[in-house]
């Protein structure tokens, strides 16, 4: 088998259409501050503060209304209701998500069913099930399902923190970040079928099975075509703690085989610089995106040659700014932006979101166009339906900022 961890930084040698050959390099472990980028001063934004610290954000079906995760205490965690149709949102109900869950890391990421009927939001050993119409009217049986890991002996985790829904509504996938001692303190994604049309509007999840990979699983992103799950592992060391000179990976799983056989479902894996967080995939399904939270660098790998030849997958490797997290389209996908988290706190180091030419990243050029500043911590996005809007959630600052698309370069 090959060796998907090697440390050491691999060339990747990509043909581009215009002909010329280049060379692309993975970054390692870059942990201080990255350099300071050019702050972009006509970019329109604005700021809700909320009563807690912001996580996962997701727009409803329609413009008007997004959701966020709240964190307000180590034992109350809610999901917020935002009200979009104003340039900054306004917070206009809160869905509490403690109950029958002693989850002590709070409600963190969180995703709507393709249908739009619900919102997935993991905390603690799974995910809550929230209905969306009953959250907006802020009825108090809002929350009408909870996917427990915990609970059957198969399933091991308590440190959810995204989900994932395949395109039918069918499964839910959710990322273990420390996964337990049955997986060796490894990350795993713990799978569940979803039974979604009971006549109360309850939901309910069958725990079906996980997926061990490796340590620190965070990030879980479906291709467009919903067959290959995308998923990051921070780490090949020991689970929490901090050894600089261990890089993480990517794993490609088969979607299929996931529903019916977790531990037989991974396809591939390649190393993916130093701690790898969020992922995001081209509505083409060409290339997928990532974080390298680490190596202060934003990656990009060929889709099709992450399952043919991972060791020659990676197509951009871009210096944003410090500690990115999160990530998301813009405007077409024409841009990407990062969070640049600042989350240790490097000497001199900004927060803020960089934004980045996809054209230009793609093809080896300088791609950073700027800095967008912003609160503590920004964590991560949601990009409203038809694409005007982008939501950050500010997590240390408990505020979620509010940008306009049109106003980027
Ligand atoms: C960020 O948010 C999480 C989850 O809401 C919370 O547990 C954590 O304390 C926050 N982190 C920081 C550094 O404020
Ligand atoms: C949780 O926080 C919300 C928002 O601050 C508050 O309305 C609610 O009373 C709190 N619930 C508990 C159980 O503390
Ligand atoms: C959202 O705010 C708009 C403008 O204030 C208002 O017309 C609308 O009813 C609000 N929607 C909800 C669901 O509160
Ligand atoms: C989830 O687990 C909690 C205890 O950890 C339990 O109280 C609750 O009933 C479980 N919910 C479901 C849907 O199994
Ligand atoms: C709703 O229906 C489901 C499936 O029939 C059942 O298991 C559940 O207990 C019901 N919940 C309530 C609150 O009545
Ligand atoms: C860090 O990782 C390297 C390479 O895997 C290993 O040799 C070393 O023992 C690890 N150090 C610690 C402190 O975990
Ligand atoms: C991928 O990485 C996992 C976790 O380290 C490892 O168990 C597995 O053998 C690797 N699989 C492939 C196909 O490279
Ligand atoms: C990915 O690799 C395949 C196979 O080599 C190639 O045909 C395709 O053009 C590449 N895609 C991108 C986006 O570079
Ligand atoms: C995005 O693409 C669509 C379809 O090609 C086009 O109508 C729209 O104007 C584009 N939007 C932006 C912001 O470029
Ligand atoms: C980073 O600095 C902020 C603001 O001074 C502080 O609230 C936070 O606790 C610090 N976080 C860490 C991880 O040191
Ligand atoms: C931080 O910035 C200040 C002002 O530019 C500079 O004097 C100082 O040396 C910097 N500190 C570090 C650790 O880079």
């Amino acid at each position: 088998m090959r060796g998907p961890f090697s440390i050491s930084s691999r060339l990747t040698i990509s043909l581009l259409s215009s002909g010329y050959v280049r060379a692309v390099s993975l970054p390692g472990c870059q942990l201080t501050g990255a350099p300071q980028q050019k702050t972009l001063n006509n970019v329109h934004t604005g700021q809700l503060s909320v009563p807690g610290s912001p996580f996962g954000l997701v727009y409803a079906s329609q413009e008007d209304t997004a959701f966020v995760s709240l964190d307000i205490s180590l034992v109350n965690s809610t999901l917020g209701v935002l009200n979009t149709s104003t340039f900054t949102p306004t917070l206009i109900n809160q869905v509490p998500l403690q109950a029958g869950h002693t989850n002590s890391e709070g409600a963190l990421g969180i995703t709507l069913t393709h249908d739009g009927r619900h919102v997935l939001a993991s905390a603690g050993p799974g995910s809550f099930v929230v209905d969306v119409a009953r959250a907006v009217a802020g009825s108090p049986d809002a929350v009408v399902g909870a996917l427990n890991g915990s609970v059957g002996p198969q399933m091991p985790g308590v440190t959810a923190i995204e989900v994932t829904v395949t395109l039918d509504d069918e499964y839910a996938f959710v990322s273990q970040e420390y996964g337990s001692t049955q997986t060796g303190n490894r990350g795993d994604i713990d799978v569940f079928k979803l039974h979604r049309p009971s006549a109360n509007g309850s939901v309910s999840g069958t725990a079906i099975g996980y997926l061990t990979l490796g340590y620190e699983v965070v990030g879980t992103v479906l291709s467009p075509d919903g067959s290959i799950l995308y998923a990051t592992s921070e780490n090949t060391a020991r689970a929490g703690t901090t050894n600089v000179t261990t890089l993480g990976s990517l794993s490609i799983i088969d979607v299929e085989t996931l529903k019916t056989d977790p531990s037989n479902a991974l396809v591939s894996n390649v190393t993916a610089g130093c701690q790898p967080v969020r992922n995001i995939v081209s509505s083409d399904g060409k290339v997928v995106w990532l974080t390298a939270r680490g190596s202060n660098h934003l990656l990009a790998f060929n889709a099709s040659k992450l399952v043919s030849d991972p060791d020659d997958a990676l197509l951009a490797s871009v210096e944003v700014g410090t500690s990115p997290v999160g990530l998301t389209f813009a405007r077409n996908e024409s841009r990407i932006l990062t969070a640049d988290s600042n989350r240790f706190n490097y000497t001199n180091a900004t927060t803020g979101l960089s934004v980045v030419d996809v054209d230009a990243a793609l093809s080896g050029k300088p791609a950073v166009l700027g800095r967008i500043p912003t609160g503590l911590f920004p964590r991560e996005f949601a990009a409203s339906p038809n694409g005007n809007t982008i939501l950050v959630a500010d997590n240390e600052s408990n505020e979620v900022q509010v940008i306009d698309v049109s106003t980027l370069p």
